[in-house]
C-alpha cells in the first residue's frame, strides 16, 4: 500500500527548516505520496521550489485558516484548531482522486511538520486495514501517551491523564486510516467548530471505527515510534524593525 502523509504546514522562520527535516525522513519511506497543504491564501515561492527540490512524490495544496481562527492562534485556547483545515482539504483530495473499486490500496496518516517520526513507524502503519494506533511521546504532560491493550490484543481505553474519557483519547500522530476507509465514508472529516481541546481526533474516528476495531501497532503499543516535538522559536531580536540581514535571503 502507498502511505499518504498529509501535513498541514504555515509561515515562520522555522518552516523551511521543519520542512527539511521531514522531508530528509520520508525520503527514507519507500511507497510514499506527501500531501503537503499550506495555510496560506496562495502556494508560497518557498514551499513550491522547497518540494520540488526534494525528489519526493508530492501533492501541493494550500487553504488559509480563516482570520476569526487565527487572530488568537497562539494561545492554548481550545477553539484554536490548528491544521485542521488543511487535513480537511486533503481528504477532500483523496476523496476527489481516489475511488473505492480502482483506487490501488493505500493508507492515511497525518504527519505534523514539527515532529519526530522513526523509519519503523510507517512500516508498522503500512499494513493498517482499518484504523491502526499506537503511542505518542511528550503528548498530555506525560513522557507518552498510549492506547491500552487487553489480554486478547485489543484497545479498551487510553492510558492518559488529560480527559481519558474522550471516545478517541490519542494525537494526531498516534493513528493512521486506511485510504478505503476514508473514501467509504465520504461524510467523515476533522470538526472546524465547538470542540473542545483534545476532541479534534475524536471528531473524526468516530465517524470512522469503534474502540474494538482498532488494531495496535509498535508491538502492542509497546514502542515509541513518533515524537511530539516541539521546535523553539528562534530568537531574532538582533534583526530589528527594519531587519538587518537581507530580506531577499529565503531562509
Ligand atoms: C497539537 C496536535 O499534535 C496537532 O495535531 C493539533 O493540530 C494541534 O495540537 C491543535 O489542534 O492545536 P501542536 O504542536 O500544538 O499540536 O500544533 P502545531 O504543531 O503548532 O500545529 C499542528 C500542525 O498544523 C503543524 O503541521 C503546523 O505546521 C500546522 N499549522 C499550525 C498550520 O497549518 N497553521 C497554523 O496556523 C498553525
Ligand atoms: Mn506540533
Amino acid at each position: 500500500p502507498v502511505i499518504h502523509v498529509v501535513t498541514p504546514t504555515y509561515s515562520r522562520p522555522v518552516q523551511k527548516a521543519e520542512l527539511t527535516r521531514l522531508a530528509n525522513t520520508l525520503l527514507h519511506v519507500p511507497n510514499l505520496h506527501w500531501i503537503l497543504v499550506e495555510d496560506s491564501h496562495e502556494k508560497t515561492l518557498l514551499v513550491r521550489r522547497f518540494l520540488q527540490e526534494t525528489g519526493l512524490n508530492y501533492t501541493h495544496l494550500h487553504v488559509e485558516t480563516p482570520l476569526r481562527y487565527k487572530s488568537n492562534r497562539n494561545a492554548q485556547s481550545p477553539e484554536v484548531p490548528r491544521g485542521t483545515q488543511q487535513r480537511n482539504l486533503a481528504l477532500r483530495w483523496l476523496r476527489e482522486t481516489f475511488s473505492l473499486n480502482d483506487s490501488q490500496p493505500g493508507v492515511v496518516y497525518f504527519a505534523d511538520d514539527d515532529n519526530t517520526y522513526s523509519l519503523q513507524l510507517f512500516e508498522e502503519m503500512r499494513s493498517t486495514k482499518t484504523v491502526s494506533v499506537w503511542p505518542v511521546a511528550f503528548v498530555g504532560g506525560l513522557r507518552y501517551e498510549t492506547p491500552k491493550i487487553n489480554h486478547s490484543g485489543k484497545v479498551y481505553g487510553w492510558k492518559t491523564v488529560f480527559d481519558p474519557q474522550r471516545p478517541f483519547a490519542i494525537d494526531m500522530a498516534g493513528f493512521a486510516v486506511n485510504l478505503g476507509l476514508v473514501l467509504s465514508k465520504p461524510q467523515a472529516s476533522f470538526q472546524l467548530r465547538g470542540v473542545k481541546a483534545g476532541y479534534q481526533e475524536s471528531s473524526l474516528l468516530k465517524d470512522l471505527v469503534s474502540l474494538r476495531d482498532l488494531e495496535p501497532k509498535a508491538s502492542n503499543c509497546t514502542k515509541i515510534l513518533v515524537w511530539h516535538t516541539r521546535t523553539k522559536e528562534p530568537e531574532l531580536v538582533n534583526e530589528g524593525k527594519k531587519g538587518f540581514t537581507d530580506a531577499k535571503v529565503e531562509i
